[in-house]
């Protein structure tokens, strides 16, 4: 049965969204069909293809009830569009459906397990959420909420836990058919916690366990938990609210961190040895992970942070960005990102320079653009190596983003400060990266209104949007000092 509201933003979508012409978007980075979006929900296989929901206010270019848009793909670039998915048509989900997760289940329809929100005014008069787990099943593009909703509330919490921050379920399976569900919840020290859950069916769960604490370590609350084995170690996601700033590492605010340890079941559950950001530029929140078929781990993350969702483009129809989708990996011990393996099919026009000195501005004969794919590997040469290198991407005799790197510091920063945004946010970012010898290896993949870097080889990656014209497309690069330089460059092409 769809409601009244779904139809509603179904009909809503389907009229609107058509009149947003497809180079006002990017090319290959996820936008809602119209209006609003945040997280990635659901990203998961589905009957041989991806599908991926995501957070979604198709009204108005701010967050609002949320639904749930849709999406789905073969091969994580070319998506195709799917109606509104589910919206806040429900008692226990009328303040909206927030972020879950998604899954197939054994008879072939697929389970959706969301958080559903009840706002109600608390006895002081403050308004409250109340937050619990729902599911919605069906064929891939209609859904019916179940009658058992909510399947998980405030009586299915341990001691402590708060129903007001109970949110953001991740389902799995494992071999033997035991569902089980990651879920963020905020303890009585008013920081976050991962609950885990398991499930013969998908309907009834049972607390597990608490998986870890923030203990006011990373942040208050913890958003959007992932939880996953990777190369012989677990890995833990989530999204915090409310950072402290720690060096480089950690920016103040809504931010994310990977977990890295061992988990025993029977013991004492997740044990955690390390702890780094996942992205380190400006704009990356509530990333979601799947599995392929042939085993690669998969991330997605909202390509924005909700301290800067104010300063938008004036009058855009659209709202939120995707980043690339990344395999995943462990090595020495960190988390390793590389855009996925199918983004190389759509290169062309590959472009060429090796050995390349570099002193003042250059700039060479091929390499501009802004829907590309483009490595710089940068070495020091001569009496006077360089100290800093510098690339300038979306350039115009007015804009410019800045990617920087100082072998000295050991640091690389972005700077977007130039890129067109007329609103006072933070436009710089500064991060930490591994000495090697002075030389860089920089993966620069640009898509009209975003830069994502990879690092030497995916060992750190870094998100930013801009909403510079299209017309600055130059690039340049730059160096204090001698630096030899090699870059190879391909435009990325999709029929749209
Ligand atoms: C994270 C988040 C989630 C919540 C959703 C609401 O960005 O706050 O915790 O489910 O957004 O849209």
């Amino acid at each position: 049965m769809i409601s009244e509201t779904l139809q509603k933003a179904r009909e809503f979508e389907s009229h609107y969204g058509s009149f947003i012409p497809a180079d006002q978007r990017p090319a290959f980075h996820v936008t809602p069909t119209i209006g609003w979006m945040n997280d990635p929900n659901g990203f998961s296989p589905y009957k041989g293809e991806y599908h991926l929901f995501y957070q979604y206010h198709p009204y108005s270019n701010e967050w609002g009830p949320m639904h749930w848009g849709h999406l789905k793909t073969k091969d994580f670039i070319a998506w195709e569009r799917l109606p509104v998915a589910i919206a806040p048509d429900e008692s226990y989900d009328a303040s909206g459906c927030f972020s879950g997760s998604a899954i197939e289940l054994p008879d072939g329809r697929q389970l959706l397990l969301y958080t559903g929100v009840q706002r109600h005014h608390n006895k002081e008069g403050f308004i409250q959420d109340i937050q619990a787990q729902c599911v919605a099943i069906g064929d891939g593009v209609d859904y019916e909420k179940c009658g058992e909703n909510p399947v998980l509330g405030a009586a299915d919490l341990p001691e402590g836990g708060s129903f007001i921050d109970f949110r953001d379920p991740k389902i799995w399976q494992e071999a033997d058919g035991t569902y089980y569900a990651v879920i963020g919840n905020r303890t009585e020290d008013t920081s976050g916690a991962i609950l885990l859950y398991c499930s013969t069916d998908g309907l009834k769960w049972e607390l597990a366990r608490t998986l870890d604490r923030c203990n006011n370590q990373y942040g208050k609350m913890w958003e959007c938990p992932d939880f996953f084995v990777l190369d012989g170690v677990h890995v833990l996601l989530t999204s915090p609210q409310e950072m402290s700033p720690i060096g480089l590492e950690f920016h103040a605010g809504n931010g994310t961190v990977c977990l890295i340890g061992d988990y025993d079941p029977a013991g004492k559950g997740f044990v955690r040895r390390y702890a780094q950001a996942i992205d380190y530029g400006l704009d990356f929140y509530a990333p979601q992970t799947l599995l392929t078929p042939d085993g690669r781990r998969v991330m997605i993350a909202w390509m924005q942070n909700w301290s800067t969702v104010g300063a938008k483009p004036y009058n855009c129809r659209w709202f939120g960005q995707m980043t690339l989708p990344r395999e995943l990996s462990v090595k020495n011990g960190r988390l390793y990102q590389n855009p996925v393996r199918e983004f190389e099919g759509y290169r062309e026009r590959c472009v060429i320079h090796n050995n390349i000195p570099v002193c003042s501005e250059v700039n060479l004969p091929g390499i501009q653009g802004r829907m590309l794919d483009m490595t710089v590997t940068v070495r020091p040469t001569g009496s006077e190596p360089y100290r800093w290198f510098r690339v300038r991407v979306a350039k115009d005799g007015e804009h410019e983003t800045i990617i920087r790197y100082r072998p000295d510091q050991g640091t690389i920063k972005i700077d977007r400060t130039r890129s067109g945004l007329p609103h006072d946010i933070v436009h710089t970012r500064s991060f930490l990266v591994s000495y090697r010898e002075g030389e860089i290896k920089l993966r620069i993949i640009l898509d009209r209104f975003s830069l994502e870097v990879f690092v030497n080889d995916g060992e750190q990656a870094a998100s930013t949007v801009i909403y510079t014209r299209q017309e600055a497309d130059a690039i340049t690069f730059e160096a204090g000092g001698a630096a030899l330089m090699d870059v190879e460059k391909y435009d990325i092409v999709l029929d749209q």
